[in-house]
């Protein structure tokens, strides 16, 4: 190898390592962002209203279906609280979360 190009090689590197502390934090919080987190199961949709086949658990249409109960997450008189989402949100939520069995 010619001296020029080790050279320049190694000025790349330290260039490399500059740009990455500069941007570390950035580097790290994308990686640490809340992620959906693989280790954990989603957990099955529960069977809101079993006497009613549209209930808003028993089918999926859009995601802003399911975000007016979880966006921020609110008290259902009778039927409990709705957990806000603790995750980013995703397009189709049911390919995770699945539905109650009928
Ligand atoms: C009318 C409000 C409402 C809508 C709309 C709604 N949910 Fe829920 N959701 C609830 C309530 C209330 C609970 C808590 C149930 C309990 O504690 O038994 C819940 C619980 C959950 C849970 C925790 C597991 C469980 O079932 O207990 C997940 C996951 C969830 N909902 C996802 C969704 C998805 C995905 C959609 C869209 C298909 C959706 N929800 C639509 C009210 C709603
Ligand atoms: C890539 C898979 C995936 C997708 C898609 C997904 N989720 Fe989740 N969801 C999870 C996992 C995994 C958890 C459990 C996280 C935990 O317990 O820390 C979870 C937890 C939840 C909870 C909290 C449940 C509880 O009992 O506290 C709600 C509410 C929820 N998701 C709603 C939604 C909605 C609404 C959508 C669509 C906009 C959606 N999720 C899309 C994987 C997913």
């Amino acid at each position: 190898m010619k001296k020029e190009t080790l050279v320049f090689v190694i000025i790349c590197l330290f260039g490399l390592l500059f740009v990455f502390t500069i941007y570390e934090q950035e580097f790290m919080s994308a990686f640490s962002k809340k992620e959906i987190i693989n280790e954990k199961p989603a957990p099955q949709l529960s069977d809101l209203f079993s006497d009613r086949p549209d209930g808003p658990h028993q089918k999926f249409s859009t995601k802003e279906n399911c975000l007016r109960c979880h966006e921020t997450g609110v008290e259902i008189p009778g039927m409990g609280k709705a957990p806000k989402i603790p995750h980013e949100v995703r397009p189709n939520c049911i390919s995770c979360h699945k539905l109650p069995a009928n």
